[in-house]
This record gives structure tokens, C-alpha cells and sequence, in this order.
């Protein structure tokens, strides 16, 4: 074996080595953990049996390569232990969205309302999931894992749905599907205005994207438990609970929405539908 490919392989080896200790210091789960390290034991294996086999060439160094940084894609995206999920960053100021929607406003809604989410679902992952908290009623953690799982995941995908620099308008393959399913981006930013104007009281507007009818939809998520599609992606969502604008718009819940028509973050927007669609 060429004397390259054999230290290559050799670093490899090493950085597995070092990959374990880094897995086992980790807070993954002790059932994670032991499956993770499985995968590792057997990688490393592999990496042991190239070593020794005279034959190992390139093809089968870009499997091991391409398989070593699988394992660093799963530690980015490692899953949140019950129980200890942190309110995101929002990714960019308070103030950036203004005039459209205000400094106070953001600091309000992500600060004090979407962190009362996280901790809302810390509680009732904990009851349900760990022996933190006494698991009884199940009906009444059931429900808060809804409500906060629902507010926790929605507020995060919204701030990322929004930017300081907006294009406006969509483009690139979301504004191909827009246009395919409602026939223009008009038609679409009608019915999305109608919808988030429609809701009672709490809730949002949302548009999904449906992997069985592989088309776009538009619901409300009314109280935002309630009126959800299961087994559909959200791809742009509107958040229209009135302490998402009360302090700025009052009851003039029309007037927000037209101005958050200028915030949205269309590229954001479209890389969820491009990930969707792998
Ligand atoms: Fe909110």
C-alpha cells in the first residue's frame, strides 16, 4: 500500500480513538452513547482491516473518509438529552428588524415568551421522560409537551424565517412550487395574509410542505397545538399571537402582518424547501 494512504489511514485510526473519549465525555443518552461508539468500534475496524490489506486503494478510502465525517455530522446535530433544551440565539440584533417590527417587541418575544416555551417542555420532558418529576397526571404533561414543544420549535424556525435584509419577494426553487401550486406569488401572498388574519385568538400561519401530496399547503396552527397536520414540514411560519405585536400595532393585527411581508427571509425560506426535497 502506497505509504500515504497508509498514514492517512493510520490518522484516521487515531482521530477515531480520540472521537470515543470525545463521545463518552458527551451528554448523549448511556443508550446513544453505547450505539454511537458501536458504530465507531465497527468503523474502526474497517480502518484496521485496509491497513493490513495490501489491496486498499483509493475507492475505498473516500467510503472511509465519507463515513468518518457522517459521525462528525451526528455530533453537530447531537440530540438534545430530556429535559435540557436551551433557548437559540437569535441571528441578528433586537433592534434589526425595525421599523417593522420593534426592538421591545423582540426582546420581549424571545427573552421572556419563547424561553417560557423552553422551560415549559424541560418540565414536561423531565415528568415524562426522566424520574425528575413525578409522572402523574400524564394527561396534564401530554398536553404541556404540546403546547411548549409547539411554541419551542415554532418560535425557532420564525426567527430564522426572518432577516434585516430582505430579498421581499421569494425565489429560486420555493418560488418555482409557489407558483406551481397557487399560479403566482401573489395569489400565495394573499391567501398566507387571509389565513394569518383568520386566526382567533392565538396562533399561526404556516406554509408546509406535505411529503405525501408533494405540494405546498397553507394552514393556522390555532393555539398552536391545535389544527397541526402531522407528517408535513414547516417551511415559513407567522407567528400571531398578539404578543408578537400588541405593543407596537395594538389590535391592528392586518397592519402587522402587511409589515412583516418586508422581514421575511426568503433564502432561509428556500433552503428549507431544498432540504426537504433531498
Ligand atoms: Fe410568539
Amino acid at each position: 500500500m502506497n505509504t500515504e494512504y497508509q498514514q492517512y489511514l493510520e490518522d484516521l485510526f487515531n482521530w477515531g480513538k480520540k472521537l470515543k473519549t470525545t463521545i463518552e465525555k458527551s451528554d448523549l443518552s448511556e443508550h446513544e452513547k453505547a450505539h454511537t461508539l458501536e458504530q465507531v468500534d465497527s468503523w474502526m475496524d474497517h480502518i484496521h482491516h485496509l491497513l493490513i490489506d495490501a489491496d486498499a486503494g483509493p475507492e475505498q478510502l473516500i467510503d472511509i473518509r465519507a463515513k468518518g465525517e457522517q459521525f462528525l455530522d451526528q455530533l453537530r446535530k447531537s440530540s438534545v438529552p430530556y429535559g435540557k433544551h436551551q433557548l437559540p440565539a437569535l441571528p441578528y440584533a433586537y433592534n434589526a428588524l425595525e421599523p417593522y417590527i420593534s426592538e421591545r417587541i423582540m426582546y420581549l418575544h424571545h427573552t421572556k415568551h419563547h424561553q417560557a416555551y423552553v422551560d415549559g417542555l424541560n418540565e414536561a420532558e423531565k415528568a415524562l421522560y426522566t424520574n425528575e418529576k413525578g409522572k402523574e397526571p400524564l394527561k396534564h404533561w401530554l398536553r404541556e409537551q404540546a403546547f411548549h414543544g409547539s411554541g419551542h420549535y415554532l418560535h425557532s424556525i420564525f426567527w430564522e424565517n426572518m432577516t434585516p435584509n430582505s430579498k421581499k419577494k421569494p425565489s429560486g426553487q420555493i418560488l418555482k412550487q409557489i407558483e406551481k401550486d397557487f399560479g403566482s406569488w401573489n395569489n400565495f401572498k394573499q391567501l398566507f395574509t387571509r389565513v394569518a388574519e383568520s386566526v382567533e385568538g392565538d396562533g399561526w400561519a404556516v406554509l408546509l410542505w406535505s411529503p405525501i401530496s408533494q405540494k405546498l399547503a397553507i394552514q393556522s396552527f390555532e393555539k398552536h397545538q391545535l389544527f397541526q397536520i402531522p407528517n408535513t414540514i414547516p417551511l415559513l411560519v407567522l407567528d400571531v399571537w398578539e404578543h408578537a405585536y400588541y405593543l407596537q400595532h395594538e389590535n391592528d393585527k392586518a397592519s402587522y402582518i402587511e409589515n412583516w411581508w418586508n422581514v421575511v427571509n426568503w433564502e432561509n425560506v428556500n433552503d428549507r424547501f431544498k432540504q426537504v426535497m433531498k
